[in-house]
């Protein structure tokens, strides 16, 4: 997979189907862009990709939901959203013990406004550029 790619707000429900079908579990996918611009849309996107039946919605106030769901040949895989809008630093996400997770094989972690905290994310990472146009 590209490990940098632009999303503009008409391309996210195809970006989120061809993204799902080449993830193959432990991606990290930084969901970076401005106010508005599609990233909780994504999410929702490849949440039914990865046939999560939960109503997704941003975790504002929660830093993070956790959701079971399924790859392709029905791999089970749990899909962490994070949502770091109103986080102060990077010790709130440590807090979450989602360091230890993030990366494992059978997940795939989605983290919204991940600029945040850039220097700490995993050189795999994948980053996801969104945009209003
Ligand atoms: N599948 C879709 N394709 C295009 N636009 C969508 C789709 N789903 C929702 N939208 C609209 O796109 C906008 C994007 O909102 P969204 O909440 O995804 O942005 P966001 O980047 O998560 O913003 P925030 O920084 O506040 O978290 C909303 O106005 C929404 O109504
Ligand atoms: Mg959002």
């Amino acid at each position: 997979m590209k490990h940098r790619q632009n999303i503009g707000l008409g391309d996210i429900n195809p970006a989120a189907k061809k993204i799902a079908k080449q993830l193959k579990g432990g991606e990290i996918l930084a969901l970076i862009g401005p106010l508005g611009s599609g990233k909780t849309a994504f999410a929702k996107a490849l949440g039914k990709q990865l046939k999560i039946r939960h109503k997704i919605t941003s975790p504002t106030f929660t830093l993070m939901h956790v959701f079971a769901g399924r790859l392709r040949k029905n791999k089970p895989v749990v899909m962490y959203h994070l949502d770091l809008y109103r986080t102060k630093n990077f010790a709130e996400v440590k807090a979450l013990g989602i360091t230890e997770l993030w990366g494992k094989p059978q997940t795939v972690t989605l983290i919204e406004w991940a600029d945040k905290i850039k220097k700490y994310l995993p050189k795999k990472t994948i980053y996801l550029y969104f945009s209003h146009d």
